[in-house]
């Protein structure tokens, strides 16, 4: 077994499609990654991909022959024999020509062909410029695709073969794995559970056009939602301001201010078997909006005064029944002494510290780096890893902690007052 391999795929077969974008010779990584898991892949190429990087890389690497082409072999039919042979088919990079063709049911060269005829589960990781992620005949054809079971993995933002900055970065291997390790072996362990989680930051209004907010994404929050959907939650995310796409199945209720998350998670409390708050909850707030626009007048500026917000989870934590409550702690230094001190003073079942200056770590990005603490002192270090990969990490964690696993038996009990979903 390779260093560091659990061979969760052994003796699976997958469908690499590979096409024609330049993260095509990030493919070559997952390849590596799959067969270290123990599959069996076999690999398809778009003649555009070809142009990127040589099939032979993969021919060697897979040694298994570089399908490109649908007239090639016609005895062979590889556009039917491949995805029948198949337990998943997986299309990283997905350019947006090929999800458009998906979603038109297109089949004019050999991996449309194949995708039409495929019934296993279907990953799609895609990459490409953030304006076309963004246009909106990508957005209708990725929704028209994921309405019909595919999954169709977001994006990462940041530098671009373009040289802009933006979401249409390959997902991280790792991510594309835990997608196909989730559709081949769906863990279904949170089911019965109740997840209230909160993400984003809030905005304190200072007059009706300026607030006071923070960098959060809600990245982290909708990974934590998405990840406890997936595995069986039924889940309610209230959320700030944010940019993201809420996932599939998830009751959403969107606030704005620290007053607003209070009321909205308040009510929704008792509902709950599990409260999450990754959201960055602003501190302050300023003592008395102006309900007119300020003017740039120099008193005007000079000086703002502030008061408290209610600290959320902290009030919460005094409601309690018998929800296991998470909390994060956004730390710039000594993360672990700050996260133990308001895992205690919030009256937390656990905590996720992460370093908000730590390269790839914190607000915005697609990667965090956490260290959990329970209270009974149990410290996991995690490495950097996506937000994805951690959030299924971090649900890992509270479902072995103590009063979790006596809570489960309440978790069971039908809900007070019903989901929306
Ligand atoms: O959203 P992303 O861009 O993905 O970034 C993720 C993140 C950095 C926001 C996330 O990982 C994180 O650390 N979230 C908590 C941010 C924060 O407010 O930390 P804190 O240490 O200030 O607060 C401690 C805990 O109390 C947090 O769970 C917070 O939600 C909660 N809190 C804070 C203030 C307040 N008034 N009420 C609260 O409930």
């Amino acid at each position: 077994m390779a260093p560091g391999s659990t061979q969760t795929l052994l003796g699976r077969k997958i469908v690499l499609g590979v096409s024609g974008s330049i993260a095509a010779y990030k493919a070559v990584g997952l390849l590596r990654l799959l067969m270290r898991e123990g599959a069996d892949v076999s690999v398809v190429m778009t003649e555009a991909a070809t142009r990127f990087v040589g099939p032979l890389t993969f021919e060697v690497l897979s040694r298994r022959p570089v399908a490109t082409d649908l007239f090639a072999a016609r005895q062979e039919m590889l556009h039917l024999t491949l995805p029948e042979w198949a337990d998943a088919v997986v299309i990283a990079p997905a350019t947006a020509n090929q999800i458009a063709k998906y979603a038109l049911g297109l089949a004019d060269d050999l991996l449309s062909a194949l995708v039409l005829n495929t019934s296993c589960p279907l990953i799609l990781a895609p990459a490409m410029d953030g304006n076309m992620w963004d246009h909106p005949a990508v957005t209708a054809h990725r929704e028209a695709l994921r309405q019909r079971g595919v999954t169709v993995l977001e994006p990462e933002e940041g530098p671009l073969a373009s040289g802009r900055v933006g979401k249409g970065r390959l997902p991280d291997d790792t991510v594309i794995l835990s997608a196909i390790e989730q559709r081949l072996f769906p863990r279904l362990d949170w089911r019965g559970q109740r997840l209230l989680v909160s993400a984003g930051p809030t905005q304190e209004a200072i007059d009706p056009v300026r607030f006071i907010s923070n960098r959060s994404s809600g990245k982290m929050g909708y990974a934590l939602a998405q990840a406890a959907r997936e595995r069986g939650a039924e889940v309610t995310l209230v959320s700030g301001p944010t940019a993201l796409t809420v996932p599939p199945g998830i009751h959403y209720v969107p606030v704005c201010t620290a007053e607003e998350m209070d009321k909205a998670l308040t009510a929704h409390f008792a509902w709950s078997t599990v409260l999450i708050m990754a959201a960055a909850v602003a501190d302050f707030r300023p003592a008395q909006a102006s309900s007119t626009k300020l003017k740039k007048r120099k008193e005007a500026l000079n000086k703002l005064d502030l008061e408290p917000t209610p600290d959320i989870l902290e009030r919460l934590s005094l409601r309690r029944t018998s929800q296991t409550l998470v909390g994060f702690a956004a730390e710039t230094e000594a993360v672990l002494p700050q996260a133990k001190d308001k895992l205690v003073r919030k009256g937390l079942d656990l905590i996720v510290g992460n370093n908000v200056l730590a390269e790839g770590s914190g607000f915005g990005s697609d990667t965090n780096e956490a260290v959990l603490v329970d209270r009974e002192g149990g410290v996991t270090e995690l490495g950097l890893l996506p937000k994805r990969v951690l959030a299924d990490r971090i649900l890992d964690v509270i479902s072995t902690l103590p009063c979790a696993i006596k809570r489960s038996a309440a978790a069971k009990k039908p809900p007070a007052a019903g989901n929306k979903n």
